[in-house]
């Protein structure tokens, strides 16, 4: 392969033939030949060589080591649209999910948790803290509010595991609907360091209240490393209307708070 004359814009050629590299050859976390030999290889300039590389950085696909070079990206872990735990989500896709509970307590839920949950004031809720990694890498970074009074002894469970399935299992609550919301954020410092990015990193958030048999167990924020994570939805012509939670002036439309 090699970087030619003509409409096509040299770092869009170059970029193609890395791409090639990265799909056939190289593998997660492998080096890609540095600037100077790219230059050599191609017979383009350093300019040339930073767009192509830079593109396929802002795609995900290489990642950059101050000091140390440009690497190749693990592929994104897919995930369809559907009311699927995390554990289970990961084990299908063949990955192997593990989690650090960082905190967990029974209290009250802030307003917006307390609404969605549909909670009095005087209600208890748990609030349970997890970071939440598919083979040994950091993904997502969530914090789940649930109501303690239908989960008795909720904390006193094996929280590393899944929750859906404590749920299921322990309480019969099956989740079986929910409503879900979501956004880009860039990853605050604080956060960035949890999941092992640069600062202002790309995630993605999502913000969800599910339910089993129609009622509300679980208000969840969930953010998901933009670089290993992507969603995929089936779309069809049919109008959905927004559940409560998505009307603006509730504080979850796009428009709303996010807080949580
Ligand atoms: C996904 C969802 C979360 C949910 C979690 C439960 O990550 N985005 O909203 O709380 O799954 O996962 P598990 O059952 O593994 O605890």
């Amino acid at each position: 392969m090699s970087v030619v004359d003509g409409p096509v814009p040299k770092h869009r050629q170059l970029r193609d033939i890395l791409m090639g590299l990265v799909e056939t050859e190289l593998v997660p976390d492998a080096p890609v030949p540095s600037e100077r030999d790219l230059m050599a290889r191609y017979d383009v300039s350093r300019a040339t060589v930073r767009e192509a590389i830079g593109s396929l950085v802002s795609e995900g696909r290489l990642y950059r080591v101050r000091g140390k070079g440009t690497f190749v990206a693990a592929a994104r872990v897919e995930s369809q649209m559907h009311l699927a735990s995390f554990t289970e989500d990961m084990r299908r896709r063949g990955h192997k999910p593990s989690t650090v509970v960082l905190g967990s307590d029974e209290t009250a839920a802030p307003p917006p948790a307390r609404s969605a949950l549909g909670l009095d004031v005087t209600d208890r809720a748990y609030r349970i803290e997890r970071l939440r990694s598919a083979d040994g890498a950091p993904m997502a970074h969530e914090v789940s509010w649930l109501p303690a009074a239908p989960l008795p002894g909720m904390l006193e469970r094996d929280l590393t595991s899944s929750i859906y399935s404590i749920l299921a299992h322990d309480y019969g609550r099956v989740l079986d609907s929910a409503a879900q919301t979501m956004w880009a954020e860039g990853a605050d410092p604080l956060r960035a360091r949890l999941l092992r990015v640069p600062p202002a990193a790309p995630l993605l958030v999502f913000r969800k209240t599910s339910y089993a048999s129609g009622r509300p167990m679980e208000h969840v924020t969930s953010w998901y490393r933009a670089d290993r994570y992507q969603v995929h939805m089936t779309l069809d012509r049919t109008p959905h209307n927004g559940s409560p939670f998505d009307r603006p002036g509730q504080g979850y439309s796009s428009a709303g708070t996010r807080d949580y």
